[in-house]
């Protein structure tokens, strides 16, 4: 029989220690606190009252192949090995988990020691648990805002697409400088408003240009770009008003004067403006913080502008065709090598303690 193994995690009931893991089972060795593994998760701070507002179902259903896996894991590894260096990592935190876009290859990877995984959604959780093998990590069901670790007994916090979900980030961020020991860090690829400003962009470029009457300016553009038959609607009603919802959802700091009202209440709360992030995580104490554009090489700054383009219109992408000039005006501009490429739309913040 394994002996108990501590967790960084504070006992929820009690505050006075921290959880110890045996086969599945968290408990605490001051008050008796327990909670055991079922359909592969444990409850550590179950709030049923908070879910997510994402379709689970419709995620879990399209999980991401091996290869979709490791790439994504692969890129985190990097920004990971640039922070804390090559070797082994005794305490992981993730956050977020959602899919295990991450969990999949941190639970695979030897030199992440001891990997807890957790998210809000006990359904996200069990939908992947088959696929993540136990020995090392461990899927924990509880809302990052409710979860206490001891002061240092961290190593690395990581969250994929998951900051921006959390109202009082800023809080969550200094809880984080206290749980991890000096010199660890926090990894958070997250939406950034300097990368999305271009999906913005193109999406209003091609839904004023996608109209039977361009009047003055826009006519004279497409003129220019030689879009012929540009006076020509090619994209549904539906097509032009999820161009617009998208890129109002980019810009809500700009299109909802009472965004501070709502953005409780709604689940994409931020695209992060690079230098408020970054500032916020100096503020929580973060002795550097910094941000990792994505590699820009072959055109990849574009390609994903276009995968966003696409991703939104669906069945109408093949409209895209029609434009061709306006992203090869784009391509003619930015994009043509990593000094020139504009920021993506998802970029790696790094926090280091
Ligand atoms: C956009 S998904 C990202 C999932 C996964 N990391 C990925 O990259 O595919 C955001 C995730 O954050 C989770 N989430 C939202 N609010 C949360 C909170 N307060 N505490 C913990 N997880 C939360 C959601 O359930 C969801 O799994
Ligand atoms: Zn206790």
């Amino acid at each position: 029989m394994a002996e108990p193994r501590p967790t960084p995690f504070l006992c929820p009931s009690c505050s006075l220690a921290q959880l110890a893991h045996a086969h599945g089972n968290l408990a605490c060795p001051a008050c008796g606190w327990h909670a055991q593994r079922q359909d592969g998760v444990i409850d550590l701070a179950p709030d049923d009252r908070r879910d997510t507002q994402l379709d689970v179902a419709a995620y879990a259903a399209d999980l991401p192949g091996e290869a979709a896996y490791w790439s994504m894991f692969t890129s985190l590894d990097a920004v990971v090995r640039q922070t804390l260096g090559d070797g082994p990592l005794a305490t992981t935190l993730e956050l977020g988990a959602g899919n295990g876009a991450w969990t999949w290859g941190l639970a695979r990877s030897p030199r992440y020691r001891n990997v807890y995984a957790t998210d809000i959604s006990p359904e996200f959780l069990r939908r992947i648990a088959p696929v993540i093998p136990e020995d090392r990590t461990l899927l924990l069901r509880g809302p990052a805002e409710a979860i206490t670790c001891a002061p240092g007994s961290l190593d690395l916090v990581v969250g994929r697409s998951f900051l921006h979900h959390i109202h009082d980030y800023e809080a969550l961020l200094a809880a984080l400088r206290g749980w991890l020991r000096p010199g660890g860090a926090a990894v958070f690829f997250e939406p950034c408003l300097q990368g999305k400003l271009w999906i913005a962009f193109f999406m209003e470029v091609l839904r004023r240009l996608d109209r039977p009457a361009a009047p003055g300016l826009l006519a004279s553009v497409l003129l220019r770009l030689r879009l012929r038959g540009g006076a020509e609607q090619r994209l549904s009603a539906r097509a032009h008003s999820r161009l617009h919802g998208t890129m109002r959802h980019i810009l809500k700091d700009f299109y909802h004067s009472d965004i501070d009202a709502i953005r409780a209440g709604i689940e994409d709360k931020y695209v992060f403006d690079i230098d408020t992030l970054l500032a916020a995580g100096r503020a929580a104490g973060f002795a550097e913080a910094r941000m990792v554009n994505q590699p820009q090489d072959g055109g990849l700054a574009l390609r994903r502008i276009r995968g966003a383009l696409e991703g939104t219109l669906g069945a109408e992408k093949a409209a895209l065709r029609a434009y061709q000039p306006v992203f090869d005006a784009f391509e003619a501009t930015f994009g043509l090598n990593g000094q020139t490429a504009p920021i993506a739309p998802m970029v790696h913040f790094v926090f280091r303690a």
